[in-house]
């Protein structure tokens, strides 16, 4: 098996710099549950990258940040639009619902993008007090097809949504990818496009795991760090959480890492280019690649390689490329495709 996994961007370890922050932080005794100073900074520091004075909520997960969101702004008659690639729909096991006790309305959706047209239909009256309430709309940046939103496509959205009287939330578990492929500031991809509550990643890109829930519209949600706790999401040791994130935002670290990630990507697909036998079914705007290959060329680079297929009946795989993937990973797993697909014939 290739030690470097193009399975997914947390198949990869963890940055030096952000295990050299927790072993810095292993000092002494400190107030738990987040009331110590590394919680502080990394909160401020926070609130800075994204020129903010958001509420911050540092988590273990992407699935508990996203459901602390949530579960902090819809009350058990409300609901969720999301794509139905969405993580929260698709991968989360229906945590969301369990917490939100409310109801998540998947709709379709182009390679993970939704736009007012598709949200539109769900706004009606409906039947009254028979059908939910929707009360906000969820988008991944990147979507789970590695496909960007614009900040004006972003703006135009949450001025859509909160002229309805819904709130706009971002899964971000790849927000840092997105962020560094636009060319933009934290604060200009989020606040400034009208974000309400991101669900901001770490774990993908280099932390040993951590997550922020960053509330921007607070006046949304009341008691938010009490839905944490019940989610089970705060961290006694919350400092090596916190001193994570002070690595991660220290000289934008983020960026240095998510465009790593997305330069391999996009050199993968320079290296696929001339290979006869297989395309990729969606731009590759961040760190996420989904070829489409001959199902037995799969089969066969899967013996060396570590990755999932995504659709087996289409015949489509999912390539990621991770904060620590290098050029030389790129030419193996390029040159092992085109070695297989000429010695399988196709
Ligand atoms: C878009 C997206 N959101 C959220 C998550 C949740 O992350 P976790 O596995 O930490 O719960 C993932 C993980 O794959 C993801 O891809």
């Amino acid at each position: 098996m290739n030690e470097r996994a193009f399975a997914s961007d947390n198949a990869s370890g963890v940055h030096p710099r952000v295990l050299a922050a927790i072993a810095a932080a292993n000092q002494g005794h400190t107030p738990a549950y987040g009331d110590d100073p590394w919680t502080a900074r990394a909160s401020a520091a926070l609130c800075e990258a994204f020129n903010s004075d958001a509420e911050v909520l540092f988590c273990f997960g992407g699935t508990g940040a996203n459901v602390i969101s949530l579960a902090a702004v819809t009350r058990p008659h409300e609901a969720v639009l999301c794509a139905d690639s969405a993580h929260v729909w698709s991968s989360e096991c229906a945590a969301p619902e369990r917490f939100l006790g409310g109801k998540l309305i998947p709709i379709a959706h182009q390679f993970g993008k939704i736009s007012s047209a598709e949200i539109t239909p769900y706004l009606g009256p409906g039947r009254g007090v028979h059908h939910t309430r929707p009360r906000v709309v969820t988008v991944t940046q990147p979507t789970e097809y590695g496909v960007l939103y614009s900040r004006e496509e972003l703006r135009e959205l949450a001025d859509f949504v909160h002229q309805h009287g819904l709130l706009l939330h971002v899964d971000g578990a790849r927000f840092a990818n997105a962020a560094a492929a636009l060319g933009c500031t934290l604060a200009e991809l989020g606040p400034e496009c009208g974000v309400d509550i991101l669900s901001f990643g770490g774990t993908k890109n280099g932390l040993l795991g951590g997550e922020a829930v960053l509330i921007f519209n607070r006046a949304a949600t009341l008691h938010a760090d009490y839905t944490r706790k019940q989610a089970m999401q705060l961290a006694s040791k919350m400092r090596f959480i916190s001193a994570q994130f002070l690595a991660y935002l220290e000289d934008e670290l983020w960026r240095t890492l998510a465009s790593q990630a997305n330069q391999m990507a996009s050199l993968l697909v320079t290296h696929c280019t001339d290979i006869d036998g297989l395309d990729f079914i969606c731009p590759v705007d961040c760190n996420m690649l989904f070829p489409r290959l001959p199902q037995p060329v799969i089969t066969e680079l899967q013996k060396s390689f570590y990755f999932y297929t995504w659709d087996e009946q289409e015949s489509i795989a999912r390539w990621i490329t991770s904060f620590d993937t290098t050029e030389t990973d790129v030419l193996e797993l390029s040159s092992a495709v085109a070695r297989i697909i000429s010695a399988l014939g196709h």
